[in-house]
C-alpha cells in the first residue's frame, strides 16, 4: 500500500484508513494522507528520481499509490524556462516560468486527476468524476477515456467554449449547471453521497491533492536540486498553494536538497517546515474573487465566502476549501498575497506572449499581473531566484482576448500588400 499509513484528520488528528474518505466524521475537518517517511527515507534518492518515468511519476514514493500501472497520460515533467524578455521588463535577472501550461489536457489539473484516477480505479470504482471550474473537467474527462472508465463532470453553465469543448471531446456525461462553482460543488457533495462514483475532488480529495506536490519537487529537481527565493501561483481552492510548499519542505526533510541536512517531520507531518525552506510563497487572486487574499491583506485567520465575477473563471471559487491552510503557507513562508485588478488579467496575458512566446489562460494573466506587481514594488530584488506557475493553456480561454486579432486584410496582391503594410506602420 504504497509508503501511506492511512489518513488524519487536520483538525482533531483522528486517524483514518486508506480508504474514499475526505471529511472526519467527528469534527468536519478535511482529511490528509500521513506517510512513512522513514521507510521512504531508506528507498528514496535523486538517482532513483532521475531515472524514474518522465512524468509526475517519477516522483512515486511521494505519491499515496503504489500501482505498476497508474492511469498516466504524461502529465508533469513540464518545462521549467528561464524567462529572458519578460525578465528584462520586469527587470528581474534570475526570472523562471513553469510552464504547465502544456499539459496533455492543457493545465496543471492533470497531475492531480492522475494520481486521483489511479485510486479510483483501485478502489474499484468505474466512474470518475468532478465539481470543476473548467480545467478539471477536461483532465478527469481524459483520464477517465485512458482508464476506459465512465466520467460525469459538473461545470457551471457560463464557462468558456474552450473549457466546454476541451471535457467534452473525451464523451464524459456532461452536465452544465446554471449556478456558480460553489453551488456546482455543494450539488456534487450531495450526489457524492448516493452515486457510487469517485468524485476527485470529494471523496478522493485527499489523494487528489497530493498530485500537486509535485510541482514543488519539479522545480526543485529541474533548479539542481534547490529552492527558489520566490514562487508566485495563481490560486482557487488554495490547495495547489499548500501542496506547492509541503512538496518543497518533503524534499527538505528527506535531504534531497542540494547542502540541506534530513530532519525529522515532527508529530504534525502535515505541516513540517524544515528552516533550509526559505523560499517565500506569493499568492494572486482575481479581484472579482479574492477571498484568500482578502483575508490575509485584511488580518483575518478566516475566510469570508465571496460571490465570484471575474473573468479568471478557473480561480472562481467563493468558499475555497484550503483557504485557512493557505493563509498559514503565506504566514509560515514570509509570503504575499494580491488581488490583482481585473483589468490587468488580459494585459498578463500579453506581457507572457509578447516576451516569452506562451500562450496562458486568464488564470496565467492572473499570476503574471501578480508577479509585475511584486517586481515593481522592490518585494522582488533583481538577483532573487523566483519562479512563477504557468498553470493552464490560453487557447481554452480565446474569448478573454479575441481583441488582438487585427490582421492586415489584403488582396492578393503585391501591391495590396503593400499599402497595407504602409498604412499599418504609419499607425
Ligand atoms: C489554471 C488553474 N490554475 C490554478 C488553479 C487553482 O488551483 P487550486 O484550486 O488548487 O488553488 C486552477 C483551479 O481550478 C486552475 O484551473
Ligand atoms: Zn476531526
Amino acid at each position: 500500500m504504497a509508503f501511506v499509513n492511512g489518513l488524519i484528520c487536520r483538525e482533531c488528528g483522528r486517524e483514518y484508513p486508506t480508504e474514499p474518505l475526505n471529511v472526519c466524521d467527528f469534527c468536519f475537518g478535511p482529511l490528509e494522507v500521513v506517510y512513512d517517511y522513514a521507510t521512504i527515507s531508506e528507498v528514496i534518492s535523486r538517482e532513483r528520481i532521475s531515472n524514474g518515468p518522465i512524468s509526475i511519476w517519477r516522483y512515486q514514493d511521494l505519491l499515496p499509490s503504489d500501482a505498476d500501472d497508474p492511469v498516466d497520460i504524461m502529465a508533469g515533467y513540464t518545462p521549467l524556462i528561464k524567462a529572458r524578455g519578460l525578465a528584462k521588463r520586469l527587470g528581474l535577472n534570475n526570472l523562471y516560468i513553469k510552464n504547465d501550461s502544456v499539459n496533455p489536457s492543457f493545465s496543471f489539473k492533470d497531475r492531480v486527476v492522475s494520481v486521483a484516477a489511479t485510486k479510483a480505479v483501485e478502489f474499484g470504482f468505474d466512474t470518475l468524476a468532478c465539481a470543476s471550474t473548467g480545467n478539471l473537467a477536461c483532465s478527469v474527462a481524459a483520464h477517465a477515456a485512458r482508464a476506459q472508465i465512465d466520467a460525469v463532470v459538473f461545470i457551471p453553465s457560463d464557462l468558456e467554449r474552450g473549457k466546454i469543448i476541451g471535457a467534452a471531446i473525451y464523451n464524459p456525461t456532461l452536465v452544465s449547471v446554471k449556478g456558480t462553482y460553489d453551488e456546482v460543488n455543494r450539488l456534487c457533495s450531495e450526489i457524492a453521497d448516493n452515486y457510487p462514483w469517485a468524485f476527485v475532488n470529494i471523496n478522493m480529495r485527499p489523494y487528489y491533492a497530493e498530485g500537486s506536490k509535485t510541482l514543488g519537487y519539479e522545480v526543485a529537481e529541474q533548479l539542481g536540486w534547490r529552492l527558489p527565493d520566490h514562487v508566485v501561483i495563481p490560486s482557487a481552492s488554495g490547495a495547489m498553494f499548500t501542496k506547492i510548499w509541503k512538496g518543497f519542505n518533503e524534499f527538505a526533510c528527506l535531504g534531497l536538497l542540494d547542502g540541506v541536512e534530513p530532519m525529522s517531520f515532527g508529530a504534525d507531518q502535515n505541516t513540517a517546515h524544515h528552516p533550509a525552506v526559505t523560499t517565500r510563497m506569493h499568492m494572486t487572486q482575481a479581484a472579482g474573487c479574492a477571498p484568500i487574499a482578502t483575508a490575509w491583506n485584511t488580518g483575518q485567520t478566516h475566510i469570508q465566502p465571496v460571490r465570484p465575477n471575474s473573468i479568471a473563471k478557473s480561480l472562481a471559487i467563493g468558499n475555497p476549501a484550503d483557504g485557512i491552510y493557505a493563509l498559514r503557507v503565506i504566514k509560515n513562508s514570509n509570503g504575499s498575497a494580491y488581488a490583482v485588478p481585473e483589468e490587468d488579467i488580459v494585459d498578463g496575458i500579453k506581457l507572457l506572449a509578447e516576451t516569452e512566446g506562451i500562450f496562458t489562460e486568464t488564470a496565467g494573466g492572473v499570476v503574471m499581473a501578480g508577479l509585475k506587481n511584486l517586481a515593481d514594488s522592490g518585494a522582488i530584488k533583481p538577483d532573487e531566484l523566483t519562479v512563477v506557475y504557468i498553470t493552464g493553456n490560453g487557447l481554452k480561454t480565446q474569448e478573454a482576448v479575441e481583441s488582438v486579432v487585427d490582421p492586415l486584410m489584403v488582396k492578393p496582391t503585391m501591391t495590396s500588400f503593400e499599402e497595407a503594410l504602409s498604412e499599418r506602420q504609419r499607425r
